[in-house]
């Protein structure tokens, strides 16, 4: 519990900053390439860049630094025709990583809503 004094813990800090914010893209896109159905949107893809975007993202959305420097995201998926089953898809592969590293419920959930309130953004988003 905090006391009046102290800032309240951030989710970011709560499931461990960086190290595990770092460790959970790196499952996350294990997952992904490892997904017959989704591996091939991501060949001719910069993937260390990615994962530096993707890492930062997160802990943007889980309170912690903000230094996501990447597209906007409907601008980095246009053109791409991500269909509503491929999206859900990478979002329970990301649930399901949170799930395996332990993260409290709640994070989940308030990770379960950005992904559905940017959903517009990332499916079939071409034009
Ligand atoms: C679930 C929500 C998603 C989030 C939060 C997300 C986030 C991101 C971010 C932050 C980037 C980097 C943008 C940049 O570097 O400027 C990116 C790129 C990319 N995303 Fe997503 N993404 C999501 C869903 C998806 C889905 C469903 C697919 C495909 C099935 C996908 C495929 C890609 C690909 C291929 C790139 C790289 C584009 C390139 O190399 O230019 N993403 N995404």
């Amino acid at each position: 519990m905090n006391t009046p004094d102290e800032q309240p813990v951030s989710p970011y800090e709560r499931i461990g900053g960086a190290p595990a914010v770092t460790e959970a893209v790196e499952r996350f896109y294990r997952r992904l390439l490892a997904d017959g159905d989704l591996a091939g949107f991501f060949t001719d893809t910069d993937l260390p860049q990615l994962k530096r975007h993707q890492v930062a993202l997160i802990s943007q959305v889980l309170d912690g630094p903000k230094s996501y420097e990447g597209r906007e995201l409907a601008e980095a998926h246009r053109g791409m025709g991500i269909t509503a089953g491929q999206y859900q898809a990478v979002g329970a592969h990301l649930i399901a990583v949170l799930e395996e590293l332990d993260v409290p419920g709640d994070i989940i959930d308030h990770v379960g809503k950005v992904l559905e309130s940017v959903a517009p953004d990332v499916i079939g988003a071409d034009v």
